[in-house]
């Protein structure tokens, strides 16, 4: 996800736009770049890279231009390069863009430009953006961004400069985040509240189809039909730690309820006229491989089970999931036919870490699922495959977790691809997880009814997560959510396996989270689940729409998805389950007590 930032007023622009950048680093980034401008004319630098990189490149005191735009570049069409990176300008070097999102019909439009004469310097959809501007100005520049803007499909915030008019900063906004503010100082332009907190309150938050014109006293708003619009103006109350929050009483809460987005991101770009699109797979030779190891720690790990699943399913090589700290010393049989899946959120965490820089020395071929950009693992792996969620702040992971079931998915259904095996539910599961943005946000309406059922464990102890197949992947990860969040002990139990000794504990209101959405062996769960009721159990059933459960008094029915995907919408309900119950047993919800967020020791 790019960030944007923007400054007019009296004071240095760049610091203003440097600090800005920083607070949106958290959206991820491979490359930086900024444009001053003053009577001179237009002043633009790029780094590929991190802001560092850029910093460096600059000499920050000695810039006195008080009107600028800055842009960290998440690539999506083109590498991460210099060339690609924003700002972008036009050939005169009068007018300067950076753009967040993607101009869906740019193709089309850059063969118009091209044909009028136009020539391109980067592989970007954004880059039409500026010659569009070009194209259209007359002296007038926000007739030039109606026309501009009108022509654009697809999703963009963006924001322009032009030698023109030097300490003016125009911004349009579609289907991807703008929030404007004014000061004593000067008037900003970012992609998020924390990027100009520091230097103000008082924020404009732009909607779709409206366009805004900055000077250092005034920003007036329009439609994208230049029609002047009475601009909505809120003052913040919180602090930048606040703002963060959104909102929300804890990190862990906000990061519950951003899933949607954090899902809708990290699809993004990834599934075209039903073909997966993940960057630099073809880098590795997956033909040759004999034998595959998913390896994570915690939440992570998790999601390792279910890739493994899902491997084992549809590809005809043998495959096994690994906790990390485990591989290290149980002298796997690894070599360069061997693939090697590492799944961490942190990109940091000392085992997973030790076992991807084991199995690359023993020659495998390594592929990182990594939400933090630039992290060790991202570095150190031949592949890395980003989850965009977004900066996961609790220590507890929620939509990390969520982010890399999706991405594991589209990674095994690729690889299966690539093998030549025919995947026949392939098309079903994409068209699953497009929806489920959607699906994620009817579970969190779900919110209520699991404070009620967190209720249940007031006077518990102890809790039994149980299912079968890859409901115990729920199961699982809702049973270490509750311990590491209310200090509940759970366990995490194969429906089947209750017989065979957990059944001894069950009593008297013991609190029971039954897991089944799995078709094959829903109705066997719930067998296995009366028999914890027979005993007194307070029985939590999550199942699907259709399946019968007559005996069962707490039902919760997930929507119709593909069985293979219902882990997630079963997820959502049991991370509220374990905040609620975090909540009611007042703990520190967001820093777990003897817990890190990074695990940086073995
Ligand atoms: O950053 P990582 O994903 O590598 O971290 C792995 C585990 O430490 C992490 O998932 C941990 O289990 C979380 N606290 C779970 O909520």
């Amino acid at each position: 996800m790019c960030g944007i930032t923007a400054f007019t007023g009296k004071d240095a622009a760049l610091p203003i736009l440097l600090s800005g950048l920083e607070k949106l680093e958290y959206r991820g980034y491979d490359s930086a770049g900024i444009t001053l401008v003053d009577d001179k004319g237009l002043f633009t630098k790029k780094a590929k890279g991190r802001l560092k990189d850029l910093e460096d490149m600059l000499d920050v005191p000695s810039f006195h231009q008080t009107t600028g735009i800055g842009h960290t570049r998440w690539a999506t069409h083109g590498v991460p390069s210099q060339l690609n990176s924003h700002p972008h300008t036009n050939a005169a070097n009068t007018i300067s863009i950076v753009h967040n999102g993607i101009i869906e019909n740019y193709e089309g439009i850059k063969a118009n430009l091209k044909a009028k004469g136009y020539e391109f310097q980067s592989e970007t959809d954004s880059e039409v953006i500026v010659h569009l501007l070009d194209y259209y100005y007359d002296g007038n520049m926000l007739e030039a961004m109606k026309k501009t803007v009108n022509q654009l499909e697809g999703s963009f915030a963006i924001c322009v400069l032009s030698t023109d008019e030097p300490d003016t900063v125009y911004v349009a906004k579609t289907a991807s985040p703008m929030v404007l503010g004014k000061s004593e100082n000067g008037t900003f332009a970012a992609s998020d509240i924390p990027a100009i907190l520091e230097y103000t309150k008082d924020v404009l938050i732009l909607e779709d189809g409206q366009m805004a014109k900055l000077t250092p006293n005034e920003i007036s708003v329009y439609t994208f039909h230049c029609e002047p619009v009475e601009a909505k103006w809120t003052h913040i109350p919180y602090d930048i730690e606040a703002a963060q929050k959104g909102g929300y009483d804890t990190f862990m809460l906000k990061e519950i309820y951003e899933q949607p987005e954090a899902i809708r991101e990290t699809l993004r770009g990834r599934i075209e006229k039903g073909e997966i699109h993940l960057e630099d797979l073809e880098k590795l030779d997956f033909t040759k491989i004999n034998r595959v190891y998913f390896v994570a720690c915690g939440t992570a790990w998790h999601a390792g089970i279910y890739a493994n699943t899902l491997f084992q399913k549809w590809i005809d090589v043998p495959s096994i999931c690994v906790a990390a700290s485990e591989f290290r010393y149980s002298d796997p049989h690894v070599d360069d036919k061997t693939l090697c899946v590492y799944i961490s959120q942190s990109g940091e965490t000392a085992d997973t870490l030790a076992a991807l820089k084991m199995s690359k020395e023993k020659g495998a071929q390594t592929i990182s699922i990594v939400n933090v950009l630039g992290s060790s693992i991202a570095r150190a792996s031949d592949v890395t495959l980003y989850t965009c969620a977004g900066p996961e702040i609790a220590v507890a992971s929620t939509k990390a977790f969520t982010t890399q079931l999706a991405l594991v998915t589209l990674l095994i259904l690729k690889i299966a691809e690539l093998r030549g095996t025919d995947v026949a539910c392939k098309a079903e599961l994409l068209e699953g997880l497009k929806q489920m943005p959607e699906v994620v946000s009817a579970m969190l309406d779900k919110h209520e009814l699991m404070k009620e059922y967190a209720g249940f464990l007031k006077n518990q102890q102890d809790a039994y997560f149980i299912g079968r197949q890859l409901d115990y992947v729920s199961v699982l990860e809702g049973a270490l959510k509750l311990k590491e969040v209310s200090y509940v002990h759970a366990d995490a139990y194969f429906a089947g396996e209750l017989k065979h000794g957990a059944i001894a504990l069950i009593e008297k209101d013991t609190v029971v989270i039954a897991m089944a959405t799995q078709p094959e062996v829903a109705a066997k769960t719930i067998s296995n689940i009366e028999e914890t009721m027979a005993r007194g159990a307070n029985v939590i059933l999550i199942t699907t729409k259709d399946q019968p459960a007559p005996k069962f008094k707490y039902v919760i029915r997930i929507p119709d998805v593909h069985p293979l995907l219902a882990v997630i919408p079963v997820t959502i309900l049991l991370q509220l389950f374990a905040y609620y119950a975090a909540v009611e047993k007042g703990r520190d919800v967001d820093k777990p007590r003897n817990l890190a967020k990074s695990v940086t020791v073995e």
